[in-house]
């Protein structure tokens, strides 16, 4: 059976490319691996020092009886382990890739008290020679950055490792800084990955803009955010909610002295709604829902494991 033309927004056919993906062991690579290799021809070259995200891409699936099996993506996804800060061997990969995208950062908020220079070296300096070479070889390039560039304003993702939805799985009250009373908007990372998909594959629409890629329907204090997480977790684990479920912390005691926030933060969806007609779907409750399912699922039982261990003692 032939394979369905891929279409751009124009209705042009789309030609396979390859893509030199660094950071794409992360949050945001992995999920991006997976939708490439799911549902496009596009072959990509995965840089990073950690593979272990899309481990389940590289790896050949289990034999089945008296065959290899082989994914459908077989051949379409190599993983190259380098670090972008001290290797003479990125700009000859560069060269070799139709599109180079830099997910590679330090984007942790937490970090950014306790190791400012690694976030600043990180987030501009180390990313320098990637755009150097972008550039002097006239290679396409999709740079990643947090809403932080903006300063005082503008829309967030979910953070993977957000501390609220540890807590959550150790039944831990959830630390609310500073009451939780700054306003986050929330978008799904399924969601997101449909709008890089598209910047990926309509470069006339896409090259020399600035994209904001968030949610502004889902707009919540943290406080709030925590309420809904409460609820949706009690769903999903099918246990009743803790006893005491948020305790205020001040966000000096949290993240040190010295952390400055946003209180409110909306992504102006203008120019990626008009280059590339793209709108977030997923509600609040549902990206949550789908999350701390996976969440659960996944860590529960190996963190209720954890905490009935005895703990050691001097
Ligand atoms: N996840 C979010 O909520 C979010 C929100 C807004 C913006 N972003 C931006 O998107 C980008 C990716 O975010 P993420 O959540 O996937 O982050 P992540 O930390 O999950 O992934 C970053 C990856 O880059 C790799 N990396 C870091 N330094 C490297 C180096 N020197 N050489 C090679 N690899 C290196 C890390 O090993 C990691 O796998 C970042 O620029 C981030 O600021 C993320």
């Amino acid at each position: 059976m032939a394979a369905t033309v891929r279409l751009d927004l124009d209705g042009n056919p789309i030609a396979p490319m390859t893509i030199c993906m660094i950071g794409a062991g992360g949050f945001i690579g992995s999920h991006l691996c997976e939708k490439l290799m799911a549902e496009t021809p596009h072959t990509v070259l995965a840089v990073d020092v950690y593979s272990d995200k899309i481990k389940h891409l590289l790896d050949p699936p289990a034999y089945a009886e008296g065959q290899q099996a082989r994914h459908p993506w077989d051949g379409r996804i190599q993983f190259h382990r380098l670090n972008i800060k001290h290797d003479s061997r990125l700009e000859g990969l560069i060269k070799m890739y139709d599109l180079t995208i830099n997910l590679a950062a330090i984007c942790t908020p937490a970090d950014y008290n306790t190791r400012p220079l690694d976030t600043i070296y990180s987030n501009f300096i180390d990313s320098l020679p990637v755009v150097r070479y972008c550039s002097e070889n006239s290679k396409r390039l999709i740079h990643f950055s947090t809403c932080e560039v903006y300063g005082k304003t503008i829309g967030s993702f979910l953070p993977k490792d957000h501390p609220l939805r540890k807590n959550l799985l150790r039944r831990e009250p959830l630390k609310l800084v500073d009451g939780g009373q700054s306003q986050r908007t929330f978008v799904y990372i399924k969601d997101a990955i449909e709008a890089v998909l598209l910047m990926i594959e309509n470069p006339a629409r896409a090259n020399g803009h600035i994209f904001n890629v968030g949610n502004p329907n889902n707009e919540v204090t943290v406080k709030q955010l925590a309420e809904i997480m409460i609820q949706v977790y009690s769903k999903v684990s099918g246990e009743p909610p803790v006893e005491v479920p948020t305790i205020d912390v001040s966000s000096k005691e949290f993240y040190g002295e010295g952390y400055d926030d946003s209180d409110k933060r909306i992504p102006d969806m203008t120019i990626i709604n008009k280059q590339l007609g793209w709108n977030p779907k997923t509600s609040l409750w549902d990206l949550l829902d789908s999350t701390l399912t996976y969440q659960h699922r996944t860590y529960a039982e190996a963190i209720r494991r954890a905490m009935a261990k005895p703990v050691a003692s001097s």
